[in-house]
């Protein structure tokens, strides 16, 4: 009963945003008329862009996220949901003070807010504050989440999945997008958006591994002042990246990229949202990261296969590609020879057209995509740390072209990518890697046989 007063729902505010509208003038156009078709796919990305942010936050992630979908969705539709804004209607400040002091109790009476917010977007706000550390003053940002919204996003995620369920069944095609699947992956990845004591955690996490790295700095969190719904750090005087001169620009692209790897390469834990409203620029010249709701792992053996089929890639060592893949289980493991060789031939196929061109034209995050659409047609399973690896170097190379318009992530981390692959991709270390798999195997097997007794 509840699926379907759902679907009703969702049926409402698509009729009423014209989505339904602007769909069915897409179905009925003829695609062999490219421009008119374009113009309706644009009409029906801006319509969904309308739409989504009314149907409520949970929503908003989805179009988010299918936004980095290039190899499931029309790249049109793509473009237009790239420009879903996250902005909302603010919440007043009495309601603002309300949450401060139920959540903070003691410590409420020792934090000063400032009444009008400096951000609200659909899952928290932000107001500048005060607070008193050691009897000294200190200046902090104050996140907050919006009222009841833990509630509205699992009643948003329930009704997706109702909506998931109702097009698998009805529509037998929509099985290859595996929906269900996706509405789990936005689930999971929200759970530390809806918990300002695990984005404060993520934040201390990266502050300490990006602690005396050159060009970078994380806020620090108050953790006296750390709740569910309450985030208070360090308040950074900076600037924009928008508001840069050109020199400084360039240096800040360079740090962004180098500091960005290192992350990803060195640590195995990076912040997964990297858009211009996540990026400050302090006066020391360095790069300030907030906004730590997303974040992503890439486990040793991910790192590994990533530079390797990058590696090989560029080597033009197309079977090599291939069997890194299957070896990896991202494609499945009983994939025939003939598979192998059709799965080799495709990765030509992504190639070909990228590497005619120079290497400063080659774009890492594009080759990346194309390989995954490949592989999904492989029936690769979804790999949501791999998926965030390559929104994020999409959204990277992103601001680095607005910082230095033509510059190519490639060319600018080769060197250091290249020291870190001798290190990490010969034979010793592969050895080792080797050799701590088959103990951890042997401990899970032992662990097995003792249960057994
Ligand atoms: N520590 C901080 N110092 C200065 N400004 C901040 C700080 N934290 C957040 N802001 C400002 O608030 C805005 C929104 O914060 P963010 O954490 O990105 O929230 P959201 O998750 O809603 O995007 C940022 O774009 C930035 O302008
Ligand atoms: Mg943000």
């Amino acid at each position: 009963m509840r699926a379907i007063a759902n679907i009703l729902i969702i049926i409402f505010i698509l009729i009423k945003e014209s989505v339904f509208f602007s769909l069915i003038g897409l179905l009925y156009s003829k695609k062999r008329d490219r421009a008119a078709y374009n113009i309706k796919l644009r009409n029906f990305g801006k319509a969904l862009c309308n739409c989504l942010p009314k149907m409520g936050p949970a929503f908003v992630k989805l179009g988010q996220f299918i936004s980095t979908r290039h190899d499931l969705v029309n790249h049109i539709i793509c473009d237009e949901l790239e420009h879903l804004q996250d902005k909302a209607p603010t919440v007043s400040f009495s309601k603002v003070k309300k949450i401060l002091i139920q959540e903070l109790s003691t410590t409420y009476d020792s934090i000063e807010i400032d009444q009008t917010p400096i951000a609200a977007a659909s899952i928290a706000q932000v107001h500048r504050g005060r607070i008193i550390i050691n009897g000294i003053q200190q200046e902090v940002a104050i996140k907050i989440l919006r009222p009841n919204i833990k509630k509205k996003f699992v009643e948003n995620i329930d009704m997706m999945m109702s909506i998931a369920s109702f097009i698998n069944r009805f529509i037998n095609s929509a099985k290859k997008l595996r929906l269900e699947e996706v509405v789990g992956v936005i689930a999971e990845t929200a759970k530390s958006e809806l918990d300002m004591r695990i984005e404060a955690a993520a934040a201390d996490k990266l502050r300490y591994n990006c602690k005396g790295r050159e060009g970078i700095y994380i806020p620090k969190v108050f953790w006296d002042y750390i709740t569910r719904s309450v985030l208070v750090m360090e308040w950074i005087d900076g600037n924009k990246i928008n508001n840069l001169d050109t020199d400084q620009s360039k240096d800040i692209a360079r740090k962004l990229a180098y500091n960005f790897f290192h992350q990803a390469y060195v640590d195995g834990f990076f912040h997964a949202d990297i858009h211009p409203g996540n990026i400050l620029v302090d006066k020391h010249n360095r790069i300030v990261l907030l906004d730590f709701g997303m974040f992503s792992y890439l486990p040793e053996n991910d790192r590994v296969f990533v530079a390797e089929i990058i590696y090989a890639f560029i080597k033009k060592d197309y079977e090599k590609v291939s069997d890194l893949h299957f070896k990896a289980g991202y494609v499945p493991l009983e994939g025939s020879m003939y598979q192998r060789h059709m799965f080799a031939l495709a990765c030509r196929s992504i190639a070909g057209p990228i590497f005619g061109k120079s290497t400063a034209e080659i774009s890492v995050s594009k080759l990346l995509r194309r390989l995954f659409e490949v592989a999904s047609e492989f029936d690769m399973h979804t790999q949501p740390q791999l998926l965030l690896l390559q929104k994020n170097l999409m959204l990277l190379e992103g601001v680095l072209n607005l910082l230095d318009p033509g510059i190519n992530m490639w060319l600018l981390v080769e060197p250091w990518f290249t020291e870190w692959a001798t290190k990490n991709l010969n034979f010793i270390s592969k050895l080792s890697r080797k050799y701590s798999q088959v103990v951890s195997n042997l401990e899970i097997l032992e662990k097995k046989i003792r249960d057994n007794k």
